[in-house]
């Protein structure tokens, strides 16, 4: 899925510092969004424990990192006689809703799918939200099947990446079938562990062997560039306003996208902080001052600093053209 601040491309190079600190462990990521960074270390060997407080990214986190295996979805395969995984993938593609309000809010009123995605994508919501009535699946199952769901549709959404916004024309990709798959969970270490958590939190709760902290750095909030995502993730009805049809009752606030409240935030954490490593992933261009960012720190340890361009070559230019800036803590 396509991800605001995703660090997909820059993974090798995260990757590289993170093996620098130490190649086995726990490796704690609260701010781990979609899970992109958690998969690769999990990968890796680590146990990864990753936290989010938005719904949509736990439930990704799920299916990607805590399972180890597929899950079963015993009780459906039960009722429907599927004898796999892919039968509930081939029967969720033949459903067809002929109203609600995906399709009446979100492809007749603003144009975030075609009437046809929008009536496959509404006939998931309904059996998903069905079986859970009816207690054929469990939490984790309902997490996933909706995980997938949200994975699937981001395919084909016609926009440009966040749901902020719908563009004006339907785009190729938009007009591309829509087609559900379901998650598969990450191969790597087991008894990796997701938690629908503040940072603070999680961060309070234990101790990690490397804490990766990439949290938002600007005033935009993933809450209200996700609200389709997450008000599908939360199973509610929204109440779409605007030409972006963001459901305004619904909107999770971070204090590290508040100017006078992420560097207070910021240095809480740290100080709360127990870990052998601690890598900052952040950007001069911040709500919180490079400087700042430098004294919290080096109050913790010693600290190395990393710059990389948007495509992940390392650079030594530290302007602003410069977006990541990484700092490594030996604590
Ligand atoms: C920059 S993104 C992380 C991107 C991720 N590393 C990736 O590669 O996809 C920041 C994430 O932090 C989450 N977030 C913001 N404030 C938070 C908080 N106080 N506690 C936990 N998560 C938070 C956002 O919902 C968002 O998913």
């Amino acid at each position: 899925m396509r991800y605001l601040g995703s660090k997909t491309l820059l993974l090798n190079e995260i990757s590289q510092i993170i093996t620098s600190c130490a190649v086995e462990g726990t490796f704690c990521d609260p701010f781990g969004g979609i899970g992109t960074v958690g998969s690769c270390m999990k990968k890796q060997g680590y146990k990864v424990i990753t936290g989010d407080i938005l719904n949509f990214a736990h439930y990704f986190q799920i299916a990607l990192i805590q399972l180890d295996a597929p899950m079963e979805f015993a009780a459906i395969k039960k009722k429907f006689l599927f004898k796999d995984n892919s039968e509930i993938e081939k029967y969720m593609n033949t459903l067809i809703a002929s109203k609600g309000w995906l399709i009446e809010e979100y492809a007749m009123k603003r144009q975030f799918f075609t009437l046809e995605n929008a009536r496959h994508i509404q006939g998931c919501i309904n059996c998903i939200e069905k079986w859970k009535e009816k207690n054929i699946l469990d939490e984790q199952e309902y997490k996933v099947l909706l995980a997938s769901l949200i994975q699937s549709f981001d395919k084909i959404a016609n926009t440009a990446g966040t749901y902020y916004a719908y563009l004006k024309k339907y785009y190729r990709k938009a007009l591309q079938p829509f087609c559900f798959e379901l998650l598969q969970p990450i191969k790597g270490k087991r008894g990796c562990c997701s938690f629908l958590m503040d940072a603070a939190k999680l961060i309070e709760i234990s101790n990690y062997d490397i804490l990766y902290l990439d949290p938002p750095y600007n005033e935009r909030r993933y809450g209200k560039y996700y609200h389709l995502p997450e008000t599908i993730a939360i199973g509610e009805n929204p109440c779409p306003m605007g030409k972006s049809g963001v459901s305004t009752p619904y909107e999770i606030c971070s204090k590290f996208n508040k100017k006078n409240q992420a560097s207070d935030e910021f240095e809480k954490i740290i100080r709360m902080a127990r870990a052998k490593y601690i890598i900052f992933h952040y950007t001069d261009k911040g709500l919180i001052s490079t400087n700042t960012v430098r004294d919290i720190l080096s109050a913790k340890g010693h600290v190395d600093e990393f710059y990389f361009d948007s495509k992940g070559y390392h650079t030594t230019k530290k302007t602003d053209e410069c977006q990541h800036h990484i700092f490594r803590v030996i604590v």
